[in-house]
């Protein structure tokens, strides 16, 4: 695995240069780990109701948009974009707190486990709303502050290491956990209110403890309180 070298970078610097590094880390992480790959992908096709409309920010290098049909995206990690567009994606560079399109010009947007890494979380959900048409969704995912794996993440982060009696075979990459910032369900709920979204909607899957999660591909079930995994859909 890469190691991403120790200099003074701001949150976003620090996110590019990781996942710049890591690109390959995390396309082989899934890989590793496709129970749970399949589990979130169960979760956010539930609440995908528009792909071929959906803008996927912080697209990654496109796993989960290829699956979902997702033909479009943003991401400011060149190779993480570079792996995207060799899967057919159309990927623009840029961040979630400047999105480079204009107001009111998109039907969906997806924020697919970015929040940790985004320094301006109301800044990115409010760009979001800006550039929604009226009546269009945001739907956002995340590994909850308060759910186990946010925890183990965090403890991993704190001891250096993961610890093998907690951890799942194929832990996420060590190096993707600096600079995470997890927040709450109902942190990013008050964000969304805040913001303008109504009507929302939630999904939640990985119900069980995160050693055990990839043993089995798992169904998503509505609200929020249980999974490790939660999608929330907000309408403009
Ligand atoms: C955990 S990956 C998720 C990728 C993809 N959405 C998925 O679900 O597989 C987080 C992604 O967010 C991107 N990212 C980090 N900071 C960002 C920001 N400020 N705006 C948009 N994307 C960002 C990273 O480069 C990385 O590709």
């Amino acid at each position: 695995m890469t190691k991403i070298k120790s200099k003074k970078l701001n949150r976003l610097e620090l996110n590019q240069e990781k996942f710049n590094q890591g690109a390959e880390d995390f396309e082989i992480w899934f890989k590793n780990n496709e129970n749970l790959f399949l589990t979130e992908l169960n979760a956010l096709a539930k609440m995908i109701t528009k792909p071929e409309k959906c803008l996927s920010v912080g697209i990654g290098n496109g796993l989960f948009a290829e699956k979902l049909d997702i033909k479009k995206g943003v991401e400011p990690s060149q190779a993480m974009a570079d792996l995207a567009r060799a899967r057919g994606i159309e990927v623009k560079a840029g961040k979630a707190e400047a999105l480079p399109f204009a107001d009111r010009s998109i039907e969906q947007i997806l924020l697919g486990t970015i929040l940790a890494y985004v320094e301006d979380k109301q800044k990115a959900v409010s760009e979001a709303y800006r550039v929604l048409k009226k009546g269009g969704e945001i739907i956002v995912s995340i590994l909850p502050a308060e759910s186990s794996f946010a925890l183990l993440y965090r403890l991993a982060f704190l001891e250096g290491h993961y610890r093998t009696e907690l951890s799942p075979k194929y832990p996420y990459p060590m190096d993707f956990l600096a600079g995470t910032d997890w927040l709450s369900t109902e942190e990013l709920i008050e964000i969304m209110e805040e913001v303008g979204f109504k009507n929302l909607e939630f999904r939640q899957t990985l119900t069980k403890h995160p050693k055990y999660v990839n043993d089995e591909v798992e169904k998503s079930i509505p609200g929020y309180k249980k999974g490790d995994y939660v999608v929330v859909r907000g309408e403009k």
